[in-house]
């Protein structure tokens, strides 16, 4: 059942994921594409007028940055309870949007994936509704997504995606955008675009007739239509199948009489320029030399060349006036120059009506200042990029950065890391004991226990330990074992005693008795206590009381089980463990406690807290014994882990500077096993 909602959770993480991606990524390459389509919203909305472009345009660029970083933060599951909810939020609006627009039908193209894919109000709504499922599902369980990336580096995938999102949209608003989707790309034939093949479907039509006879009026079809007594009163006509309708379906070009070109100018042999400028009134007109010379050289090599605009006759004049411009303007439909290229100024050169050449206003070709003719020059060939060169860039501009980047960090964290532990070995004083103590548990009869005992002392007698070492025993073993250990090596520990001083409480061990063993130590608070003996925080701060009392000192366990941790309420559980038992001691008596943050779900599992679940958590313990014992009390208070520490993952946890040692159950019954945890100290 675990294993299928961790598959369910992983699934959807993928699947919205490569979605956000995909549609930040086809936004940014094109800010001004989304910028038309939030117009066209704004149009349907009659809000048209209202905002500004340079809205339009950063609110474009905002969404594709949005989409994108959220794309990747789930992608690599970095903040996965926050981004997690951002993302239910962000699909919830983006389904109402979809919902509205799927019953108005405000806008035929919802614009979700740009020019890329286009979808009908129908497919994006179900799209949506899919998205939005996953999304509920990943909200609640966001910790089942294991994290791609250490959480020290999270910060640079979040902010360089967010710079390489933004530095790709200002680029493509500069020049144009990386791939081109639409039906003019490079290599793209216009008059091959228009063409309707044949057998392509055609539009289907329906016509009904109104006719009347003794006052009464029916409706008829071509099928059904009466004799002569009827008298005909109306007929309508209604599209019932669209036809097909040809990737190019509104390009044509007028001259200034009104005249038609388009044929003369698509069937010319050879070089054509086109510069589109859909809006004289919004046109850049910094690079107006540039084109006035180009021009010039399209005049010169007897190259026809249209300026293809939707402005009026009054903004042309004040056009000319203002460049100097001396080409001949000719009237296209706004939309459509807006889909041929992203720029005003742009031009395009066509040869024998194929789109060869694009350029933006900023990177108008200079080839054409040498003089030779277009087809010496490497601009009068078609020469795109291919696509597996521009998914290369993409690669080096934004996966290898962050590789290095995340390379740069761990070394820096590494350095950092070493300093401290210098620190504190100088500082040797001020630091707090690290320990390694193992829980037994009821595993072993008492020659079996001693035998370990022997081998785990040998072993640490030999090879002196760089932390206190612990093992804590079953009642029966503690007085055998405390007679083969060296106490000043390895410490002995009970792991429980009773919370009653004395008297008549058959099969019960006090913690007087487990003193007189000569144990040092005993555990308190353990989940599996908690839950299988139903030991209550004011059980359990009564054994804490007589332990103290009892001159041993205290390992105190605390942690929060899954659905908790799904729940995000494990501070709160923890904190509240600590309150209900040891948050009532004295500072003094604060002195003979060691902490044990051990998450139920980690116990005997084989599923270790990740090194940095384990880390947060006791830093937030480390903070509340501050809260309640002053910051120098917290920095001296020993806190373990424990839940599945073993010689693999001991070394990692250790590293991290709030773990001082494990509580260690299952790898503490093999001395060898229990001798590498020890050994991860050094
Ligand atoms: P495991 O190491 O077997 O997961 O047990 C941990 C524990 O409960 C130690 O007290």
């Amino acid at each position: 059942m675990k294993t299928v909602k961790i598959i369910l959770v992983n699934l959807c993480r993928l699947a919205l994921a490569l979605t956000f991606v995909f549609s930040g990524f086809v936004k940014a390459i094109d800010p001004q594409g989304t910028q038309y389509k939030l117009q066209d919203y704004l149009t349907a909305l009659s809000l048209q007028g209202f905002v500004p472009d340079a809205v339009t345009l950063l609110a474009a660029v905002a969404l594709a940055a949005i989409e994108l970083t959220m794309g990747i933060m789930i992608l690599f599951a970095i903040e996965r309870r926050r981004i997690s909810k951002f993302v239910v939020a962000f699909m919830a609006v983006m389904t109402l949007i979809t919902v509205w627009i799927f019953f108005a039908n405000p806008v035929k193209d919802c614009g979700c994936f740009g020019d890329a894919i286009h979808l009908t109000n129908g497919q994006t709504l179900a799209k949506n509704i899919v998205l939005m499922a996953c999304a509920l599902i990943v909200v609640r369980w966001p910790l089942l997504m294991p994290r791609l990336i250490s959480k020290t580096n999270q910060w640079i995938i979040t902010n360089y995606t967010l710079l390489y999102i933004l530095a790709t949209s200002a680029w493509c608003l500069w020049d144009l955008p990386t791939f081109d989707f639409r039906p003019y790309h490079l290599g793209a034939n216009i008059l091959k675009g228009m063409t309707i093949p044949k057998g392509a479907p055609q539009p289907k039509f329906t016509t009904t007739f109104i006719l009347e006879k003794h006052g009464v009026k029916k409706e008829f079809t071509l099928d059904n239509y009466p004799d002569s007594t009827w008298t005909f009163i109306d007929s309508k006509t209604v599209q019932t199948a669209p036809g097909y309708v040809p990737p190019i379906h509104d390009f044509s070009i007028e001259d200034q009489q009104g005249n038609d070109i388009t044929q003369q100018a698509l069937h010319h042999k050879g070089y054509t320029f086109l510069l589109i400028m859909p809006h004289l009134e919004q046109a850049d007109q910094s690079q107006f030399g540039d084109i006035n010379e180009i021009y010039d050289y399209a005049v010169d090599h007897h190259y026809p060349f249209y300026c293809l605009t939707a402005s009026d006759e009054k903004a042309r004049q004040k056009w000319e006036d203002m460049t100097g411009a001396e080409y001949p303007f000719y009237t296209c439909d706004e939309t459509t120059l807006k889909t041929i290229v992203r720029s005003n100024p742009g031009l395009v050169l066509l040869k024998d009506a194929t789109v060869i050449g694009k350029w933006s206003h900023n990177r108008l070709p200079k080839e054409i200042m040498s003089d030779k003719p277009l087809n010496e020059l490497s601009i009068g060939q078609l020469n795109p990029d291919s696509v597996a060169k521009r998914v290369t860039e993409i690669f080096l501009w934004y996966v290898l950065p962050l590789f290095l980047l995340s390379l740069v960090d761990r070394i820096i964290v590494n350095i950092k890391r070493r300093k401290d532990i210098f620190v504190s070995h100088k500082n040797n004083r001020t630091m707090r004991k690290k320990i390694v103590a193992g829980n037994w548990k009821m595993n072993m009869n008492l020659q079996d226990g001693v035998a370990l005992a022997k081998e785990i002392n040998a072993a640490c007698a030999a090879d002196k330990p760089n932390c206190g070492v612990i093992v804590c025993t079953p009642f029966i073993h503690l007085a055998s074992v405390a007679q083969v250990l060296d106490q000043n090596v390895v410490a002995l520990g009970a792991e429980n005693c009773a919370d009653k001083a004395k008297g008549a409480y058959t099969g019960e061990v006090s913690a007087e008795m487990v003193k007189s063993t000569g144990a040092q130590y005993v555990i308190l608070g353990h989940s599996e206590r908690r839950q299988y003996y139903h030991e209550t925080p004011e059980i359990l701060k009564e054994k804490v009381q007589l332990a103290l009392a009892n001159g041993l000192k205290v390992i105190f366990c605390c942690g929060e089980t899954l659905e908790e941790r799904e729940a995000n309420k494990q501070n709160e559980v923890v904190k509240a463990e600590l309150d209900g038992s040891v948050f009532n001691l004295s500072a003094d008596e604060w002195k003979n406690i060691v902490l044990a943050y051990e998450p139920i779900w980690a116990i005997g599992t084989g599923k270790t807290a990740t090194s940095d679940q384990a880390e947060e958590m006791l830093a937030y313990i480390r903070s509340i014994v501050a809260e309640k014992y002053g910051k120098q009390a917290a920095e001296d208070t020993t806190i373990l882990y424990g839940g599945s520490c073993k010689p693999g993952n001991a070394k990692e946890l250790f590293a991290k500077p709030d773990i001082d040692g494990g509580l260690i159950g299952g790898a503490s019954l093999k001395a060898a096993d229990f001798k590498a945890i020890i050994d991860a100290w050094k």
